[in-house]
């Protein structure tokens, strides 16, 4: 395989990576607000630790492989950024919010996170809205 062919299939597999944790994120979004009991199953608290993992090292070496990094490229900053977001404000959501309520506002504030990730990515821009 060439380089740029497993740089693709790198990028294709970070992506679906993305695509898992946004999803499997949702989803306990929901278990979350049913107040379903599933949302200690096994699979729910493991499974998004391997695909998290997965999804950051698989970040790193494309920034590695393409010699892009964080902290020189600034939308790769605001996606480390981004993603320490999404990874404080969807703990909260999950887990650490008091009332369902404040679990429900920081839902909402992390899938926002996650699009703005995902907008950053797309744009290439830290600021894709402008
Ligand atoms: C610190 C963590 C991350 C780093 C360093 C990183 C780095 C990268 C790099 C280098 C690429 C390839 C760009 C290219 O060559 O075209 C990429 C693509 C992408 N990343 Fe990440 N990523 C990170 C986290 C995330 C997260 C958390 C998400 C989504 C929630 C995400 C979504 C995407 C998407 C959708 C693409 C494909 C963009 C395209 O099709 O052009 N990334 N990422």
């Amino acid at each position: 395989m060439s380089a740029v062919m497993s740089y693709l299939a790198l990028k294709y597999f970070h992506v679906a990576c993305v695509l898992l944790s946004g999803l499997g994120f949702a989803w306990r979004g929901g278990l979350m607000l049913a107040g379903s009991p599933r949302l200690q199953g096994r699979l729910l608290r493991f499974g998004p630790h391997v695909v998290d993992t997965l999804l950051l090292t698989s970040a790193l070496t494309l920034a590695g492989l393409s010699g892009q990094y964080p902290f020189a490229q600034p939308w790769l900053t605001a996606k480390v950024c981004g993603l320490l977001a999404y990874i404080g404000l969807g703990t909260i959501a999950l887990k650490r919010g008091r009332t369902r309520n404040i679990r429900a506002v920081f839902l909402v504030l992390a899938l926002l996170a996650y699009g703005y990730i995902v907008s950053v990515a797309l744009t290439r821009q830290p600021w894709p809205f402008s």
